[in-house]
């Protein structure tokens, strides 16, 4: 993601409203050291017919955080409703109206120098104007890295720590430079993982197959509603199993999924085309009942959406805020 912060933008941190110029740790800070940090991807998107904000399924993200926090024993105290208000209501303070990424992180927080953790813990949310992470409209050429996913039983793939994205970094940064468009990573088992930033789904045979979340993936949330679309959208069979790399060479399609980048179909792998070269008719659909479903266009799928304007009294969110308290 390459989004640059406005100084004067609100953000939320050490439990208050404050500029985002303000907002800053020291150099001594644990996590800046050793990683120890989790943070969120959460998406909001502008609908110009409705003149709404969308924010996809909060609660189920910052329920994730919390759950993931729990791994590197940081404690965010705030339940996911009440991070959703927050969330919110930095939208509204900043008059945001347009596609966002939400980027809440909670760190060790610490100053000093020493790898132990202690319970010191610091997190914040940062609301960002942000538009396509990937420009997949033509389709990806992606690469398989020589760079392998880490193991659960190393640093836990499924809990978005702030040091495991070095993994990321690396397998991206090398495919990248090779001149392709986005990194696919093999577990140590040499199966097929995920994308440095997203999750992987093949078609085979009229069928839509993802790795398990036992092959070191994150548990995506797109991955999720992709799943639940192209079961009850397109009466796909859905199948969670171990993918080879060679399976992917002869997939009928291939697409990524993710906050960050929605879903982002592949039209080569290690300068391989995939199908007739062309995207896909199942990724294409799903993209497009993607798109409408974050929306608001299919009431189906309203039950992911909080709107952020609609039918909001100035004052509202906070003064609850102030009644709900935990932290
Ligand atoms: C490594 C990795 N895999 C998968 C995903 C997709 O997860 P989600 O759909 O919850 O954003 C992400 C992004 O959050 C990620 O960083």
């Amino acid at each position: 993601m390459k989004a640059d912060g406005d100084p004067n933008l609100i953000v939320y941190f050490d439990g208050r409203y404050m500029p985002l110029g303000e907002a800053k740790v020291g150099i001594l800070t644990h996590a800046l050291h050793y990683g120890t940090g989790v943070f969120e991807g959460i998406r909001a998107h502008w609908d110009e017919p409705s003149q709404e904000l969308f924010v996809l399924r909060p609660v189920e993200h910052y329920a994730r955080w919390k759950q993931n926090c729990g791994i590197l024993r940081i404690d965010v105290p705030a339940t996911p409703e009440r991070l959703t208000a927050i969330t919110l209501e930095l939208m509204r303070r900043n008059g945001l109206r347009t596609n966002l990424y939400v980027r809440p992180i909670a760190f060790k927080s610490a100053e000093r120098v020493g790898v132990a953790i202690d319970d010191q813990d610091s997190w914040a949310i940062i609301a960002l104007p942000f538009g396509d992470y990937l420009h997949a409209e033509n389709g990806l050429h992606a690469g398989v890295s020589s760079w392998r996913r880490i193991e659960d039983s190393a640093i836990p793939a499924r809990a978005k720590i702030c040091g495991a994205y070095v993994n990321s970094a690396l397998a991206s940064d090398e495919v990248r430079r090779s001149g392709f468009d986005e990194a696919i990573f093999l577990n140590q088992n040499g199966h097929v993982a995920e994308g440095a930033t997203c999750n992987i789904f093949m078609v085979r045979k009229g069928k839509l197959v993802t790795p398990p979340v036992t092959d070191n993936v994150l548990e995506g949330i797109t991955r999720d509603s992709i799943m639940e679309l192209a079961h009850r959208e397109l009466g796909l069979q859905v199948i969670e199993r171990s993918i080879d790399r060679s399976e992917l060479y002869i997939s009928d399609e291939l697409f990524l999924t993710g906050t960050a980048v929605g879903v982002a179909p592949i039209v080569r792998v290690d300068h391989r085309q995939i199908g007739d070269g062309a995207i896909g008719p199942i990724a294409r659909h799903l993209n497009q009942i993607y798109f409408d479903a974050t929306r608001g266009h299919l009431q189906a799928y309203r039950k992911w959406l909080v709107p952020v304007y609609c039918g909001h009294q100035p004052g509202q969110e906070e003064a609850k805020l102030v009644e709900t308290s935990v932290a």
